[in-house]
């Protein structure tokens, strides 16, 4: 190998360890947790936790759900939650799930003192929770080859 080529085979392979030490993170928009701005979703009670979605098929909640997720969920839970075999995939949860998902995303989960969820409570209010939800619904609709049009009616049916 002449000494041009070696230098090119150098910059290749810099090139691509640094793609290894940023590019995971990068890609999955991780940079901690993030506050979630929900300006246009009906402001629910700071104290008082419901037990069943309040945005389901709300279509901004689900917009806003999905960067919300990008940005705080991801990284665990997979790129569009699609589980990549660490965590849960969340596509499963069904709507009778409601009540778990959120004692869930506001406890985390730790067992014999290992974290192996963050708490979200004081991270995420209940607006944002529920508006990961609504995205995660349309997730779970999508993953079960279900119609869309019959989530957002129950959205357009509350309204
Ligand atoms: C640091 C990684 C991590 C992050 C970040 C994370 N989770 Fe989790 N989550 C997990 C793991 C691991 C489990 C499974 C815990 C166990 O063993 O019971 C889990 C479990 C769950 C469950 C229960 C799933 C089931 O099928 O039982 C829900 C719901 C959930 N996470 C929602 C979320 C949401 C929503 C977010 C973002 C706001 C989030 N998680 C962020 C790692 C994470």
């Amino acid at each position: 190998m002449n000494r041009t080529n070696r230098r090119a085979l150098t910059v290749a392979i810099g090139a691509s360890a640094l793609w290894l030490a940023v590019g995971p993170a990068w890609a999955h928009g991780d940079v901690g947790p993030q506050a979630v701005a929900t300006d246009g979703l009906e402001p629910l009670a700071a104290d008082a936790w419901l037990d069943e979605n309040p945005y389901r098929g709300n279509r901004q909640a689900i917009e806003i759900g999905a960067s919300a997720y990008g940005q705080n969920c991801a990284r665990c839970h997979g790129l569009d939650a699609v589980s990549g075999g660490i965590a849960p995939d969340l596509r499963e949860l069904g709507p009778e799930y409601d009540d778990y998902f959120i004692g869930k995303v506001r406890s985390g989960v730790q067992r014999n003192g290992m974290t192996y969820m963050p708490a979200f409570e004081g991270v995420l209010d209940q607006e944002a929770m529920w508006a990961i939800r609504a995205y995660l619904d349309k997730r779970h609709y999508e993953y079960n080859d279900k119609d869309p049009a019959a989530l957002y009616e129950q959205a357009e049916g509350r309204g």
